[in-house]
């Protein structure tokens, strides 16, 4: 797939941020998006216009992945707004803190279904629906280190990481399953640069990323016929510094 005009793609988390980034460089590919949202409802509609004004299709679904049940119904309902879906951007994630000492079941319970659950159970049923497609999964560039202020987003995106391998066997040779690693990018929701500032002598290029640096890496894998199970570090060279350090 090396050229994603009238390709159909269903993006989570798409209405703000990394997702919105995402979607809007797929539109620019030509891609059709389907935008998915839990609570940006107004964002998404309004990401929705811009790509139609672009020329490609958009249509907006609302799910909420801390709900099983709306996991797992999310594609056929995505299909029935835009048709057959070839291409998947599972974006959508939770990041609250959580440290060793204070972590809760309930925390981590949260975490695997937004953070792991929801992505491989969209992955099997946009599976059941293509024989052709690509699949990226949002990672995170500390999956090969640690993060003990947030241990249970970690440990989910650690098991998604090694889902998308798994995936990626599994699902072979018709669908592509491939991993974005995004390091410091922006800041958490409700922070402000400063967040970031503080964390760039942690970055060997010592600056930190842009929303548009994701996107690129995603749709490079979403166009690639021949990279499948590879997870691609967009962090300015962030997880050699700690994976040394670990
Ligand atoms: N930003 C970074 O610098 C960075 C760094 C490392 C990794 N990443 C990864 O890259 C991806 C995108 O990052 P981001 O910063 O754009 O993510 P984000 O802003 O934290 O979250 C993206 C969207 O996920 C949706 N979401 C949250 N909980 C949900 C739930 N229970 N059910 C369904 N949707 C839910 C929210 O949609 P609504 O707004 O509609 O509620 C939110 O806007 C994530 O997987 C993140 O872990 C990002």
């Amino acid at each position: 797939m090396t050229n994603l005009t009238n390709h159909t793609a269903l993006v989570t988390g798409a209405a703000k941020r990394l997702g919105r980034a995402i979607s809007l460089a797929l539109g620019r590919e030509g891609a059709n998006v389907v935008l998915h949202y839990r609570s940006s409802h107004e964002e998404a509609e309004a990401l929705a216009g811009e790509l139609e004004a672009m020329g490609v299709h958009a249509w907006t679904v609302q799910a909420d992945f801390a709900d099983p049940a709306q996991t797992e119904s999310l594609v056929a309902r995505a299909g029935e707004l835009a048709g057959p879906l070839d291409l998947l951007v599972n974006s959508a994630s939770d990041f609250p803190p959580s440290t060793m000492a204070e972590v809760r079941w309930e925390d981590l319970q949260q975490q695997l279904a937004v953070t792991a659950w929801a992505p491989f159970e969209l992955c099997r049923s946009f599976a059941r629906q293509a024989a052709a497609g690509s699949i990226v999964n949002l990672l995170d560039s500390r999956v090969t280190a640690s993060d003990f202020s947030h241990v249970a987003y970690l440990w989910a995106k650690q098991l998604l990481a090694h889902m998308t391998s798994h995936l990626a066997l599994t699902y072979a040779p018709g669908i592509t399953v491939n991993g974005v690693a995004p390091g410091l990018i922006l800041p958490p929701p409700g922070q402000d640069d400063s967040y970031l500032e503080a964390l760039v002598h942690t970055v060997p290029l010592r600056r930190h990323g842009a929303p548009e640096d994701i996107a690129a890496a995603a749709v490079f894998l979403l166009k690639s016929p021949f990279i499948t199970g590879e997870v691609i570090f967009v962090d300015g060279g962030r997880h050699l510094e700690e994976r040394e350090r670990a």
